[in-house]
């Protein structure tokens, strides 16, 4: 296993790198700018290898250590895996191999879970490769081996949402409810009290999840919780950036869809950032994208 020492550098100023297969990263990064306003971000979109969903853990585990090893050269004093799927596979070895603190949205997303419930059953969805390795399962239960767990993969929501975002309107398409009722009419069934959206890309279409779930079920997501724990992270480190620093936004693409990026950072973000395009060393398994 490799290193990448960057801890002889103490520079506030630094950026923080935060990273998803799409635009489902934008969903963590909107949480992120809000609690820590003063900081520097690198949102990188690994655009032309989305979704990982589908993918083996072994080859999303080699993004997380190939994208991570891209932010830490860029210098980033943290990295956030903005992705389920990638925190799943690849966290654990992501902290091994850099001495920069890596934060993943697994565990933060079961916390707030575990917060809310009140009956004890909680349901998930999420990507078949975050289900299927049952992150969800395990990160509930250390925190509260009591809870039952429903997961259920719901990966046609992935494409849902960054279809969505690529600007064809915010009204759900009949097909999109035919997915969301095959998906979740076994969750309402079992009657969890909480329901947790295990990807990332999944607030961005919480109002479609939200109506088939019925107004008695909480929605929740690993946004904010993640965001707290970076900034408890960074401030016991002493590295937030100072109060008079302004938010400064910077994104990568490895597709060639920066200017959906562009569009996706104004209208979720509100802010206009510099969008370019970046090839990964080993961008070997290039599928269409997303959308
Ligand atoms: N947004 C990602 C997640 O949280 C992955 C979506 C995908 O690429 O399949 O799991």
């Amino acid at each position: 296993m490799w290193s990448l020492s960057t801890t002889d550098r103490v520079d506030e100023r630094a950026p923080i790198g935060v990273f998803d297969s799409g635009l489902g990263g934008l969903t963590v990064l909107s949480e992120l700018m809000r609690v820590l306003p003063h900081e520097r971000f690198v949102f990188l979109g690994d655009s032309a290898r989305c979704p990982y969903g589908p993918r083996h853990p072994e080859e999303v585990r080699s993004f997380v250590l190939e994208i991570g090893a891209h932010l830490a050269q860029l210098g980033c004093k943290m990295i956030v895996i903005a992705c389920n799927t990638a925190t799943a596979a690849g966290l654990a070895d992501a902290q091994r191999a850099f001495d920069v603190p890596v934060v993943g949205v697994v565990e933060p997303g079961a916390r707030a879970a575990v917060h809310m419930t009140r009956s004890r059953r909680v349901g998930v969805i999420a990507t078949e490769g975050t289900i299927a390795q049952g992150a969800y399962e395990r990160a509930i239960a250390h925190l509260d081996a009591g809870i039952q767990v429903f997961s259920q993969a719901a990966p046609e929501f992935v494409r849902i949402a960054e279809a969505r975002f690529a600007g064809d309107g915010s009204v759900a398409a009949e097909e999109d409810q035919r997915w969301a009722q095959q998906y979740l009419a076994p969750l309402v069934q079992r009657q969890v009290d909480t329901l947790v959206l295990g990807c990332t890309h999944y607030p961005l279409i919480a109002d479609l999840i939200a109506e088939q779930m019925g107004e008695d079920v909480t929605l929740v997501s690993s946004a904010e919780e993640t965001a707290r724990e970076v900034r408890a992270i960074l401030e016991r480190r002493g590295d937030v950036a100072g109060p008079d620093a302004p938010l400064e936004l910077e994104m990568l693409v490895t597709g060639d869809d920066a200017q959906k990026f562009a569009l996706s950072a104004r209208g979720l973000l509100g802010v206009e950032a510099p969008v370019a395009q970046v090839r990964l060393a080993a961008q070997l398994h290039e599928g269409e994208g997303c959308s």
